[in-house]
């Protein structure tokens, strides 16, 4: 198999990952993902760009047998699924250098038991000559780990941005032939691990508005030929913009629950507020957390089981309060038989996300029309405070 040319010089080295549907033992991948590795080859040096997920080095070994040589490994990002190879390629080309950034480095050597003098760091900003193929290291710390830096290669107009930009979607094209799949499969990987760093993730992306950009070659899914598609989405995402919508994660054991949320949905829809509503013992968790982008209030649904909230919902609860989203305020609703715990276990649970906490409506057995009443409340403070954000 020989690396797919991109530009001359530069090829695809990755590998497609179709069966996997589970990544960190917790993101699902409904599409599968690819790791991409990039080779650029200069008059005098060759260097490669990321490497795979250990599980597909065969794939990348394989593309390499066509080098005489490889003089760097520059490694973005050290999470295992871009560096986890990276022991292999070092084995078949001795001489290689390992690039990072210096927490790169500590990372590097930690997870991969790298010997030190194998890596060298390079600086921010700092360029490396190929022979024609000039390669700048951007330092671009918390994409979602604090080591990960980017790569521009000018002479081609190629930014190597590993995570950022980067889709967990497998396909036989390496680029981009249907945007919208793309981009709903970007969206799912941001909300899922980078939401909680957009502000670092506006200010790397400021910085890449000085240069020019033909090509955008993330290190999972397709690479971009219009990378302003892309930019612009990630822009919208990462920006302070709201959507006049209230997600709904709850859980239900029997029906009470349930029906509240069903009050509560009629309730808002309308007064003019959308719903994302997610029964979360069937939900896909990536669905969930590309609802949570933008939107500006969370309400949680939960029974009481023995004396607190149901664990599906304390789940959501921790991913969103682990995701810092822009949600600006929350709620609980639910039902319990003899007392509990639950909503004052969801409120403690979200601390961190510092959103305001409407009165929580929770219900003792099935919701009588005080308690719908209740809820008719609820939808009206969320309708003043999306009122008060300009949503409506
Ligand atoms: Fe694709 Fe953060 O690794």
């Amino acid at each position: 198999m020989e690396p797919k040319k991109i530009k001359e010089g530069v090829y695809w080295a990755g590998a497609e990952d179709w069966d996997r549907r589970l990544f960190d033992s917790l993101i699902p991948l409904p599409d599968g993902t690819s790791y991409n590795a990039y080779i650029v080859k200069g008059r005098d040096k060759t260097a490669l760009i990321d490497t795979v997920d250990p599980t597909k080095a065969k794939t990348l070994l394989t593309f390499l047998d066509s080098l005489e040589r490889l003089d760097y490994i520059i490694a973005q990002h050290a999470e295992q699924d871009h560096s986890g190879t990276i022991p292999s390629v070092l084995k078949k080309f001795p001489e290689a250098k390992v690039l990072s950034t210096p927490k790169g480095k500590e990372f590097l050597t930690d997870l991969l038991e790298l010997p030190s003098d194998a890596i060298v760091i390079v600086a921010d900003n700092e360029t490396l000559d190929l022979g024609g193929k000039t390669l700048e290291f951007l330092h671009t710390p918390w994409i979602h780990w604090p080591e990960t830096m980017s790569t521009y290669l000018r002479e081609d107009a190629i930014l190597f941005t590993c995570d950022l930009f980067g889709s967990h979607l497998a396909s036989s094209n390496i680029y981009v032939d249907d945007f919208a799949r793309v981009c709903e499969a970007s969206k799912r990987y941001y909300a899922e691990v980078m939401m909680p760093f957009r502000a670092t993730i506006k200010k790397h992306m400021e910085r890449f508005e000085k240069f020019k950009i033909e090509i955008i070659a993330p290190s999972h899914g397709p690479v971009h030929r219009d990378p302003a598609r892309i930019i612009a989405s990630h822009g919208e995402w990462v920006s302070d913009k709201l959507s006049n919508t209230v997600v709904i994660p709850y859980a239900t054991m029997h029906g009470s629950t349930e029906a509240l949320v069903e009050s509560l949905t009629d309730a808002l829809v309308e007064r003019g507020v959308f719903v994302d509503r997610f029964n979360i013992a069937v939900t896909d968790a990536g669905k969930l957390a590309m609802a949570l982008v933008d939107a500006p209030t969370v309400v949680f649904g939960t029974p009481t089981i023995l004396i607190g909230a149901h664990p599906f919902a304390m789940h959501a609860a921790f991913m969103v309060n682990a995701l810092r989203p822009k949600m600006k305020y929350s709620s609980v609703i639910g039902s319990f038989g003899w007392g509990g715990k639950a909503a004052e276990q969801i409120v403690s649970a979200i601390s961190g996300t510092k959103a305001e906490v409407l009165e929580p409506v929770m219900v003792k057995g099935r919701p009588k029309a005080g308690d719908f009443e209740r809820i008719g409340r609820l939808a009206g403070d969320i309708v003043k405070r999306h009122s008060g954000l300009g949503l409506l």
